[in-house]
């Protein structure tokens, strides 16, 4: 059972947010609901208070009648200040239906009504779930905003698709569905199972020079290795990125480390490794560089053909992996092609020493390198598991609860 504070901001969808209250409530939680002056138009405080059992607020100046207290709490004796008084309670802070303003307030931290000012005190895991007209969905303004509060920790359950509020309008815009929106706070506010784990992630591909303007490379974005530092960081964990030429946004609670060639990578990673409780290697390490980079950028006249003569890279897996420590768990990538990806994985898994290996198949153009989903197996000892298509951040998801049971696996062996 957990209590949830309910902010509700004004929108025709709004009504969705009573049937999320009435989810919640049947599903065990506790639910105090504050809602902007203008959600009041939508929906009465009338009907959430039927449902809650709660009295609902609007007013930073209103007194709480429930002195901060959630429906089975006992009332404190003196009368709190509201919004410090309920965010201090609160397990979770989910904001449904989230309007373009409420979004652009909580990104620039302003608090100019009781759902603000409570988001502000609140140190709970927040939970957004916008709801607006297409046009202003897809706004810069709004997307920067959203990005803005992701990026600071908070879970943002995205719009669907479909018909809008206004006659004849379709688009991406209308609040998710309450029963998942429910399901983004039962995962916020499950327990940081992470929490004091030192996690270290490498992502993107490295470069290595051929001379000073052009490189040997490859085409990872680092979406999946970010997706999974932002996850782990998500539960808990102390989160190191060795990244290798990702150009993406940054979390402000992970660390990262800029590399660029696998050199640097094998530096870093072995130097984070030696803290770290957790690898996962989701970085594209070239194979091979060039023997011999040149100084200055060489020139085309007076050549037929240009051979580049390459050396083999250090296998940083391998090589980490054969100084690991009990007790430290490790994840590696393979991009295999086609039929027989598992197999090759397995064989990948038995010669780096690893504890589980995230097979994609790089021969589909809809998932992999560069895309925002993705579709793998984890390849473990004792099983593969075939994660469905979905967003990097689903099946980031579904690594880290892997790597939590194989820490669970080897805190028993260690004992
Ligand atoms: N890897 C590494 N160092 C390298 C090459 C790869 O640490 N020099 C890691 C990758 O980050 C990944 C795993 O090894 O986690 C498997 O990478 P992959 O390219 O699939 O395998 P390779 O061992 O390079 O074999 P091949 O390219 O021949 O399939």
């Amino acid at each position: 059972m957990a209590r949830i504070l309910l902010g509700v901001t004004g929108g025709i969808s709004a009504y969705k947010a009573v049937e999320l209250a009435r989810l919640a409530i049947k599903a065990g939680h506790s639910v105090r609901v504050v809602q902007t002056p203008s959600a009041t138009r939508f929906v009465g405080a009338a009907t959430f208070e039927g449902i809650t059992g709660a009295p609902v607020l609007g007013d930073e100046f209103e007194a709480d009648p429930a002195r901060g207290a959630f429906p089975g709490d006992p009332a404190p004796d003196h009368a709190p200040i509201a919004h410090l008084e309920l965010v201090r309670r609160a397990d979770c802070y989910a904001i449904v239906p989230a309007s373009a303003n409420t979004i652009a307030k909580l990104a620039n931290g302003l608090a100019d009504n009781l759902l603000t000012s409570a988001a502000l005190a609140s140190t709970a895991p927040l939970v957004v779930a916008p709801a607006m007209n297409d046009k202003m969905w897809r706004h810069p303004a709004t997307q920067a905003n959203v990005e803005t509060l992701r990026l600071r920790g908070a879970t943002i359950v995205p719009p669907g698709e479909g018909m809008l509020a206004s006659k004849g309008e379709w688009g991406e815009g209308r609040l998710a569905e309450p029963p998942e929106v429910l399901a983004a706070i039962d995962a916020a506010i499950a327990a940081p199972t992470l929490r004091g784990v030192h996690v270290l992630v490498t992502a993107g591909g490295t470069r290595e020079p051929i001379d000073s303007v052009r490189y040997v490379g490859n085409r990872s974005s680092g979406r999946m290795g970010f997706a999974l530092a932002e996850e782990a960081a998500r539960r808990g964990a102390d989160v190191t990125v060795v990244a290798a030429n990702v150009s993406l946004p940054r979390s402000h609670a992970i660390h990262y480390v800029d590399v660029e060639t696998a050199a640097e990578m094998e530096r870093a990673t072995t130097e984070g490794f030696e803290h770290a409780d957790v690898l996962v290697m989701a970085a594209a390490v070239a194979d091979f560089r060039p023997s011999a980079a040149a100084d200055t950028k060489i020139k085309k006249a007076g050549r037929d053909r240009l051979e580049l003569d390459l050396e083999p890279t250090v296998d940083v897996l391998a090589s980490v992996s054969a100084q690991r420590r009990p007790g430290q768990v490790l994840v590696g990538f393979a991009a295999e092609h086609g039929a027989g990806a598992v197999s090759s994985a397995r064989e990948k898994l038995q010669r780096k020493g690893l504890d589980a290996i995230v097979v994609n198949d790089i021969s589909r153009s809809d998932i992999g390198f560069d895309t925002d989903a993705n579709e793998v197996t984890i390849v473990t000892a004792g099983d593969d598991q075939p994660v469905p298509f979905g967003p990097k951040a689903e099946v980031a998801c579904a690594v880290l609860d892997v790597v939590e049971r194989l820490r669970r696996t080897a805190d028993i062996e260690t004992a």
